[in-house]
């Protein structure tokens, strides 16, 4: 089954809430936490993820665009996510690898992020240990971007590794994700879409949501 996460950087942070609870529909709640250094932009923090905590039973899957993210993974598991997700390319393999198992010792789900230039062997030295991989199809850092296709070989690749070595681990794509290019990113072998602008820029949010999922035209 096609898992759908709509990305809040497009929501409207003055009602956040509310914002949340129109797409209970979803799978997963991703958060997209930018530091400004990482990426050329800033987002959120760990207050606002302990603010929606209590406000959704989805689980919180939050993208760390930060710098040596395994300084931060355990105050965001504690702050309330579920499954915390870091860039191989935001620090050295050995301390992506301590990211990780600090992420696991806290009981949460860890993933790893392939920016669009980072080739799908990046993610080897962890795709036995992690329960998600994520794609990035465009470069991070902002919402409403065009979708890079030629991502999607990559995405097939990383499927096929998946089958083959860890196949409870999710695939998931991010970057825009829209009924025109949901399609693509399934066929490819994804099974977790992000889409931010393409669910909260809908005039009916629920349908959007089964459309993404490929359950509707
Ligand atoms: C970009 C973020 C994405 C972004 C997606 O750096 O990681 O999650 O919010 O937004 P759309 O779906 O509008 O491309
Ligand atoms: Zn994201």
């Amino acid at each position: 089954m096609i898992k759908i996460a709509p990305s809040i950087l497009s929501a409207d942070f003055a009602n956040l809430g509310r914002d949340i609870q129109r797409v209970s529909t979803a799978d997963y709640i991703h958060v997209d936490i930018m530091d400004g250094v990482f990426v050329p932009n800033i987002s959120i923090g760990l207050p606002v993820v302990r603010s929606i905590r209590p406000v959704t039973a989805l689980p919180l899957d939050v993208h760390l665009m930060i710098v040596e993210p395994a300084r931060y993974v355990e105050q965001f598991c504690d702050a309330g996510a579920d499954l915390v997700t870091v860039h191989v390319e935001a620090d050295t393999e050995e301390n992506i690898h301590a990211a990780i198992d600090r992420i696991h010792a806290r009981g949460k789900r860890a993933g790893v992020v392939l920016k669009p230039k980072t080739p799908a062997e990046a993610a080897l030295p962890f795709l036995e240990k992690v329960e998600l991989i994520l794609v990035m199809t465009v470069e991070p850092g902002f919402g409403g971007q065009s979708f890079m296709a030629d991502q999607m070989e990559k995405v097939s690749a990383l499927r096929a590794l998946i089958d083959e070595k860890n196949p409870a681990c999710e695939l998931e794509v991010d970057g825009g994700v829209a009924p025109d290019t949901c399609g693509a990113c399934i066929a490819a072998g994804a099974n977790v879409l992000v889409a931010g602008s393409a669910v909260y820029g809908a005039a009916d949010i629920p349908a959007r949501i089964a459309q993404l999922r490929g359950e509707t035209p």
